[in-house]
Protein backbone atom coordinates (compact mmCIF):
# COMPACT_ATOMS: atom_id res chain seq x y z
CA UNK A 1 0.00 0.00 0.00
CA UNK A 2 1.59 3.16 -0.86
CA UNK A 3 2.03 5.95 1.78
CA UNK A 4 2.04 9.90 0.81
CA UNK A 5 4.03 11.77 3.77
CA UNK A 6 4.28 15.74 3.23
CA UNK A 7 7.32 17.16 4.63
CA UNK A 8 8.57 20.75 4.68
CA UNK A 9 11.98 22.36 4.93
CA UNK A 10 13.17 23.88 7.87
CA UNK A 11 12.73 27.63 8.12
CA UNK A 12 9.95 27.92 5.72
CA UNK A 13 6.33 29.20 6.08
CA UNK A 14 3.63 26.77 5.50
CA UNK A 15 2.28 28.91 2.22
CA UNK A 16 0.85 27.43 -0.70
CA UNK A 17 4.56 28.16 -2.39
CA UNK A 18 6.60 25.96 -0.07
CA UNK A 19 3.26 23.55 -0.19
CA UNK A 20 3.79 23.11 -3.38
CA UNK A 21 7.76 22.83 -2.59
CA UNK A 22 7.08 20.35 -0.31
CA UNK A 23 8.91 16.93 -0.23
CA UNK A 24 6.57 14.06 -1.00
CA UNK A 25 7.60 10.85 0.26
CA UNK A 26 6.28 8.44 -1.68
CA UNK A 27 6.82 4.69 -0.02
CA UNK A 28 5.48 1.29 -0.66
CA UNK A 29 5.28 0.27 2.90
CA UNK A 30 5.60 1.77 6.02
CA UNK A 31 8.89 0.57 6.13
CA UNK A 32 11.50 3.17 7.19
CA UNK A 33 14.87 1.42 6.66
CA UNK A 34 14.22 1.88 3.12
CA UNK A 35 16.91 3.60 1.14
CA UNK A 36 16.12 7.03 -0.40
CA UNK A 37 16.33 7.96 -3.89
CA UNK A 38 16.10 12.11 -4.21
CA UNK A 39 14.40 13.02 -7.59
CA UNK A 40 14.83 17.18 -8.27
CA UNK A 41 11.54 18.65 -8.81
CA UNK A 42 12.91 22.53 -9.23
CA UNK A 43 12.00 24.66 -11.89
CA UNK A 44 14.98 23.80 -13.90
CA UNK A 45 14.82 20.15 -13.95
CA UNK A 46 11.46 20.16 -15.05
CA UNK A 47 12.44 21.90 -17.72
CA UNK A 48 14.73 19.31 -18.75
CA UNK A 49 11.55 16.82 -17.98
CA UNK A 50 12.20 15.88 -14.46
CA UNK A 51 8.68 15.45 -14.37
CA UNK A 52 9.13 12.07 -16.75
CA UNK A 53 12.15 11.31 -14.39
CA UNK A 54 9.71 11.21 -10.91
CA UNK A 55 7.50 8.97 -13.20
CA UNK A 56 9.66 6.31 -14.07
CA UNK A 57 11.77 6.73 -10.63
CA UNK A 58 8.30 6.27 -8.75
CA UNK A 59 7.76 3.02 -10.82
CA UNK A 60 10.79 1.42 -10.35
CA UNK A 61 10.42 2.59 -6.35
CA UNK A 62 6.98 0.30 -6.60
CA UNK A 63 8.85 -3.05 -7.17
CA UNK A 64 11.90 -2.36 -5.54
CA UNK A 65 12.50 -1.82 -1.73
CA UNK A 66 12.98 1.50 -1.95
CA UNK A 67 11.88 5.20 -1.48
CA UNK A 68 11.38 7.76 -3.77
CA UNK A 69 11.47 11.45 -2.43
CA UNK A 70 10.98 14.79 -4.59
CA UNK A 71 14.18 17.41 -4.19
CA UNK A 72 14.01 21.22 -4.32
CA UNK A 73 17.22 21.41 -5.98
CA UNK A 74 20.54 19.93 -5.65
CA UNK A 75 22.56 23.22 -6.92
CA UNK A 76 23.73 21.45 -9.98
CA UNK A 77 20.39 22.96 -12.18
CA UNK A 78 21.97 22.72 -15.78
CA UNK A 79 22.98 19.07 -15.66
CA UNK A 80 19.28 18.28 -14.70
CA UNK A 81 17.21 16.48 -14.61
CA UNK A 82 19.33 15.37 -11.83
CA UNK A 83 19.20 12.28 -8.81
CA UNK A 84 20.65 11.57 -5.81
CA UNK A 85 21.57 8.26 -4.20
CA UNK A 86 23.17 8.25 -0.93
CA UNK A 87 24.95 11.62 -1.47
CA UNK A 88 26.34 10.88 -5.04
CA UNK A 89 24.54 12.60 -7.80
CA UNK A 90 23.66 11.29 -11.42
CA UNK A 91 23.19 14.30 -14.04
CA UNK A 92 20.59 14.24 -16.99
CA UNK A 93 18.45 11.25 -15.71
CA UNK A 94 16.04 11.52 -18.44
CA UNK A 95 16.09 7.59 -19.79
CA UNK A 96 14.81 4.81 -17.64
CA UNK A 97 18.58 3.83 -18.76
CA UNK A 98 20.00 6.39 -16.56
CA UNK A 99 17.37 6.70 -13.83
CA UNK A 100 17.66 2.67 -13.50
CA UNK A 101 21.54 3.03 -13.19
CA UNK A 102 21.11 5.20 -10.17
CA UNK A 103 18.95 2.88 -8.94
CA UNK A 104 21.40 0.17 -9.26
CA UNK A 105 23.92 2.02 -6.55
CA UNK A 106 21.13 1.65 -3.96
CA UNK A 107 22.96 -0.30 -0.89
CA UNK A 108 21.83 -3.61 -1.18
CA UNK A 109 19.41 -3.63 -4.48
CA UNK A 110 19.80 -6.48 -6.98
CA UNK A 111 20.83 -6.04 -10.21
CA UNK A 112 18.53 -8.01 -11.91
CA UNK A 113 16.07 -6.76 -10.17
CA UNK A 114 15.80 -2.80 -11.17
CA UNK A 115 16.78 -4.18 -14.73
CA UNK A 116 13.17 -5.86 -14.86
CA UNK A 117 12.09 -2.75 -12.81
CA UNK A 118 12.85 -0.82 -15.95
CA UNK A 119 11.94 -3.16 -18.67
CA UNK A 120 8.38 -3.62 -17.20
CA UNK A 121 8.54 0.26 -17.32
CA UNK A 122 9.49 0.72 -20.76
CA UNK A 123 6.56 -2.10 -21.96
CA UNK A 124 4.14 0.35 -19.89
CA UNK A 125 4.97 3.26 -22.09
CA UNK A 126 4.36 1.50 -25.01
S1 LIG B 1 16.72 22.58 -10.43
FE1 LIG B 1 17.37 20.51 -10.24
S2 LIG B 1 19.38 20.69 -9.43
FE2 LIG B 1 18.62 22.71 -9.43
Amino acid sequence: MATHILTFHRGQALNKLTRRRASLVVSASSSSDKQVVLVCQNKECKQRGARRTLKCALALAETLNVQVEEQDCFGDCAMGPNISVNEKMFYGCKTPDKIAAAFATVEGIDADAVDEARTAYENSLQ
